[in-house]
């Protein structure tokens, strides 16, 4: 019980994470640099920003007329329904606001009249109620608009894609790895209807924090020390395993990877897992495990389960997508040999008469 309520409270502290300017900039940039025009002529929505801090807002009213925007709306939740909650990163209490209400920004026009449409003609005014993607009024805002951005509340996150999916919008977000496995989530990626955003997984993705949960991770109560926090020039900046996601083209996951054959990575390949090896079969699915994505053979015909890392990889010319262990395990002959499952569904091999459970794996096949 108390574990389940650390969860919680962990998954809840990362609704105030806030990202920062550099990475939306890479991440916006690999859009432009495939197609220039991709937000030309379209009204952008931020919705769960904070428009006068969020970076979403600064850096899409910034480069307003770069982009060629039409419109540019962001939607801020109440402060006051923030702060009961998680805490504040800014000094809210200081602004002359009515923080039990949410507001909305908006950009489409030359208000200061020095003939640039920037950050300082944004207009605001308060909504009628406190700001929550899931109210009538932003979603009336989600449904005029072409494309949706933002860093949504991680503990919302399977409510927001949902939203997003019912809008029939283009949009890109960022989520925790992990949301990629979840059922709501992952047909839509073996489907490619949705798809990593530009920005590798491997990067370090961190994010601005309330200094109540700076104060909490220095303390140590709920971090486990360096994996959740990063102080860089003396600010505690969070650590969360996000990843981007989008379902407009960025071109880069049209890139076939260049791949050796079986014999080529049971002589050459850099991991000691492969190398002299091979490769293992699953004792619960007709598949083999390539525990690295840059060893998946190049001529292997059948079912292979990858790391979900392979996602940054996955050309879809190159492989389909059969399933996800979590949801293909056959856990009837782990459990006859186990006499107990441990955890959810999962891929097992065996080595040495033991069983191996294996981390999550993404099934894929090679496309001829
Ligand atoms: C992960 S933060 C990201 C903020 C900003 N988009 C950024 O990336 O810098 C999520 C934001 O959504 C707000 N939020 C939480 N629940 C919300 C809801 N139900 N509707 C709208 N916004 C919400 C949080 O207070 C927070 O400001």
């Amino acid at each position: 019980m108390a574990n389940a309520m650390l969860q919680k409270a962990k998954i809840a502290q990362q609704d105030e994470y806030y990202t920062q300017y550099v990475d939306i900039q890479t991440e916006i940039n690999a859009y432009l640099e495939y197609d220039p025009n991709t937000f030309k002529g379209k009204t952008v929505l931020l919705p769960c920003d904070d428009p006068e801090w969020s970076n979403f807002t600064r850096f899409f009213a910034e480069n307003y007329s770069a982009l060629g925007l039409k419109k540019l709306i962001s939607t801020s939740y109440a402060p006051d329904t923030k702060r009961e909650k998680y805490g504040v990163l800014f000094d809210w209490a200081a602004r002359d606001i009515d923080k039990s209400r949410g507001r909305i920004f908006v950009l489409d026009r030359d208000v200061t009249g020095d003939g640039r449409i920037n950050f300082d003609d944004i207009e605001w005014q308060y909504l009628d109620g406190d700001g929550d993607f899931r109210s009538e009024e932003v979603r009336k805002l989600r449904d005029e608009s072409d494309i949706i951005v933002t860093n949504p509340p991680f503990s919302l996150f399977r409510e927001y894609f949902a939203w997003l999916i019912e809008s029939g919008k283009h949009f890109v977000y960022i989520c925790n790895k992990n949301c990629v496995t979840y059922k709501e989530v992952f047909p839509y990626i073996k489907t490619n209807k949705v798809w990593l955003g530009a920005t590798p997984q491997s990067r370090d993705l961190i994010f601005r924090i309330p200094k109540e949960t700076a104060k909490r991770f220095l303390a140590d109560e709920l971090a486990m020390k360096g994996s959740k926090y990063k102080i860089v020039n003396g600010e505690v900046f969070g650590r969360s395993a996000a990843v981007w996601m989008t379902n407009i083209e960025h071109g880069r996951h049209h890139n076939p990877l260049q791949l050796m054959t079986i014999a080529d990575n049971r002589k050459y390949s850099r991991h000691k897992e492969v190398r002299g090896v091979g490769y293992r079969k699953y004792v619960n699915y007709d598949a083999i495990d390539v525990p690295f994505t840059d060893a998946i053979p190049s001529d292997y015909d059948g079912v292979m389960g990858v790391p979900i890392s392979f996602l940054d990889k996955y050309c879809p010319e190159q492989f389909e997508i059969i399933g996800i262990g979590l949801e293909l395990a056959d856990m009837k002959p782990i459990k006859a040999r186990l006499g107990k499952l441990d955890g959810g569904p999962r891929l097992y091999t065996e080595q040495d008469g033991e069983l191996v459970r294996q981390y999550e794996r993404i099934l894929i096949r090679r496309r001829k």
